[in-house]
């Protein structure tokens, strides 16, 4: 079975939820405790074996591409001032050998048009997407798990978490189908009401998918905000592929950018 080295992170979204906080500042640069949102996604995915991580990015995020980058001037400014203990925090050991690589995403046109950005640096290869400001925490991460369940069926796996009836509207909620002991995805409905949602299950910024999602995400017209949604390529592929597992995440707080607003 082939290794998921890759993770694609787009982050080239407006951020619009969070202005004016997000007037000069990527949402993914935004603190959390003592980090940007952006590194926890970014060790949850190194946590998890990943080699390579692939941005997609605008021109408003290059304070992503320099906060992963080296900064000589400040490593030789700390080693001279005697500071060295601040060194690994800018310069984490876990990343040293990680190999990060930025797409640009000229214009905004949804997640969908944001993931088939990294198509041609996919080959046939199973690879994660992590949606940064879904931050999740939990004992064994969400991408992990998700790994673990596509090490054991060599599916596509994305993670879904249970939510209160309020909150579908601002999901995509699945449809779930139990085959022994596993789950499977039959339907998503993107942001149901109360009343239309199939079930509680709605889908976390977590997914391990085939490079085959590239093709059904060729295939995804626009929507209505001239965007192309991951989404509407998963339903595309559930046509024809029937079983793509599903995760129900086992966490024990999810700060998401998503779940605040
Ligand atoms: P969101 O739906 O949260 O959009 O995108 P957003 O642009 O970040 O925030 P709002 O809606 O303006 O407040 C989910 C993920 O997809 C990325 C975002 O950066 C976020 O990680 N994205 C979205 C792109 O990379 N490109 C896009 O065109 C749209």
């Amino acid at each position: 079975m082939k290794k998921i080295k890759k993770a694609v992170l787009p982050v080239a979204g407006f951020g619009t939820r969070f202005l004016p906080a997000t007037k000069a500042i990527p949402k993914e640069m935004l603190p959390i405790i003592d980090k940007p949102l952006i590194e926890y996604a970014v060790e949850e995915a190194v946590d998890a074996g990943i080699e390579e991580i692939i941005f997609i990015t605008s021109h408003t995020k290059v304070a992503i591409e320099n906060h992963f980058d080296s900064n000589f001037e400040l490593e030789e400014k700390l080693d001279k001032n005697n500071k060295r203990q601040y060194i690994p925090l800018i310069n984490p050991d876990k990343f040293k050998n990680i190999r990060f690589t930025y797409v640009r995403q000229k214009s905004q046109k949804g997640l969908g048009d944001a993931v088939a950005h990294a198509s041609h640096l996919i080959n046939d290869e199973p690879f994660a997407i992590l949606l940064a400001d879904d931050l999740i925490i939990s004992d064994k991460s969400c991408l992990q798990q998700l790994s673990e369940v596509y090490y054991e069926n060599n599916t596509s796996v994305i993670g879904v978490n249970r939510v209160e009836k309020e909150k579908y509207s601002k999901y995509g909620v699945i449809e779930p189908n139990t085959v022994g002991k596993n789950l499977f995805i039959q339907n998503i409905v993107e942001k149901p009401s109360p009343d239309k949602a199939p079930s509680d299950l709605a889908v976390v910024g977590r997914y391990i998918f085939d490079s085959i999602i590239f093709d059904y995400l060729e295939q995804v017209k626009e929507d209505k905000s001239n965007e192309i949604q991951l989404t509407d390529a998963i339903q595309l592929m559930l046509q024809i592929i029937r079983y793509l597992h599903v995760n129900i995440m086992v966490i024990s707080l999810i700060v998401a950018a998503n779940l605040v607003m």
